[in-house]
């Protein structure tokens, strides 16, 4: 098996790196920071022994070669490395540029950044062909998706052989364009920012929102426990970095409630209190149980997320399929977007956003070209 390398040895790393190594290659594990890979290694050796226990997992995995090293350039021999270092630019295309005169010419280099653009990142490269991006979700060795991300240079085999690699470590892939967000952080907006939007206007509160989107919907958990669960402060600069990368979009605004929240460290679970309060005797919210004003919320977000998935197809973000692959397996919806656009009707969505778009004068509600055209000539999104 090829030797696998990875670059940076927190959350995302440690979990890419027991994904590799659960399926056969051996691990090169690299960090600058000694205390991250002892933590690192220590995680990922009980996890695999979960595991293993649970029956997941060959007992013969426990023994797999796991290196880990502060030193670059032990990563001369792998086939792939797996950049998962901070989140900075300027540390990444450093990366990329010293990592270029330590690997082998036919070595593949992947970063797993959520919202830099592969384009910037790989042009530090010396082959920036054989550079794109492979983003898993968190935790790595449990969510199934994993996007393929080319850039404009990928050498198209390099495409081809990364995705097959990852499809054979059980991972669910999609290919999606170097746009910002790629497929499921841009496509997931509306789940939150319209939440949000619909609170901030005092249409309904947050417990009734989340149970519309739950009992209505059929999604696991309503928006505002969501981004409880993700942490606020994670979501909030997911949301505007998409925001700010997409030319300040109105779609995309952040929500002043939640920049407060973040801002006076309310950043859900992980601190005791996000949009909900979790310390315990606190009384649980409880949703209005208004069946007509559930319909009515649901209908705007799932539109808006609709509209939202069709305007990604006509960008070319990703094929209909990969999108509808991509919120079902990144983010669990219960369908996939496309696939109930068709369902709904794409005349009910496009009157649900018309009258929106009437109703406020926002550019923030404009239906999708797309969504113009499908509904006027006919045809299905997901054939
Ligand atoms: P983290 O902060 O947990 O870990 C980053 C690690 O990189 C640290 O251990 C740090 O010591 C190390 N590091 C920093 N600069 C380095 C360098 N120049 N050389 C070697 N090691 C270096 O970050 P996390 O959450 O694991 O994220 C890593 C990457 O994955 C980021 O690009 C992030 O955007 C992306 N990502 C994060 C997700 C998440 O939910 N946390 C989900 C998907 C992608």
């Amino acid at each position: 098996m090829n030797v696998v390398g990875v670059l940076g040895a927190g959350a995302m790393g440690t979990g890419i790196a027991q994904v590799a190594l659960a399926h056969g290659h051996p691990v090169i594990l690299v960090d600058n920071d000694p205390g991250a890979l002892a933590r690192a290694k220590v995680n990922m050796q009980h996890a695999i022994q979960r595991d293993i226990e649970k029956g997941r997992l060959e007992p013969a995995v426990a023994s797999y070669t796991l290196e880990t090293t502060d030193r670059l350039d032990a990563l001369h021999a792998c086939a792939l490395v797996i950049e998962a270092i901070v989140e900075r630019i300027d540390a990444k295309r450093h990366a990329f540029k010293t990592l270029s005169d330590i690997v082998a010419v036919d070595c593949v280099l992947a970063t797993n950044t959520s919202s830099l653009s592969i384009a910037s990142i790989a042009s530090a490269a010396s082959r920036p062909e054989r550079v794109l991006g492979v983003h898993f979700f968190n935790p790595a060795p449990v969510l199934p998706l994993v996007e393929i991300v080319p850039w404009l240079k990928t050498d198209q085999q390099i495409v081809s052989e990364t995705r097959a690699l990852v499809d054979s470590w059980k991972k669910t892939t999609v290919v999606a364009s170097d746009t910002p967000g790629f497929i499921v952080n841009r496509v997931a907006r509306p789940y939150y920012g319209e939440a949000l939007r619909i609170a901030d206007e005092g249409i309904a509160d947050f417990a009734t929102i989340d149970a519309a989107m739950r009992e209505l919907g059929g999604f696991r958990m309503g928006p505002f426990e969501l981004m409880d669960f993700i942490g606020l402060d994670v979501n909030f600069a997911v949301t505007r970095s998409i925001f700010e990368a997409l030319g300040f979009d109105p779609r995309y605004r952040p929500s002043l409630t939640q920049q407060h929240l973040v801002d006076a460290g309310l950043l859900g679970r992980k601190t005791g209190r996000g949009f909900y309060e979790y310390a315990p005797g606190v009384s649980v919210q409880q949703p209005l149980g208004d069946r007509e004003l559930g319909e009515r919320v649901f209908d705007r977000i799932l539109s808006m997320l609709i509209n939202e998935a069709i305007d990604a197809v006509h960008w070319r973000v990703a094929s209909p399929i990969d999108i509808d692959l991509a919120v079902t397996k990144g983010v669990n919806y219960p369908k996939g977007l496309l696939a109930w656009g068709d369902e709904r009707g794409l005349d009910r969505v496009l009157a649900a956003l018309t009258a929106l778009q009437e109703e406020y004068g926002e550019d923030r509600y404009r239906p999708s070209v797309l969504l113009r055209r499908m509904a006027r000539d006919g045809g299905r999104l997901r054939e």
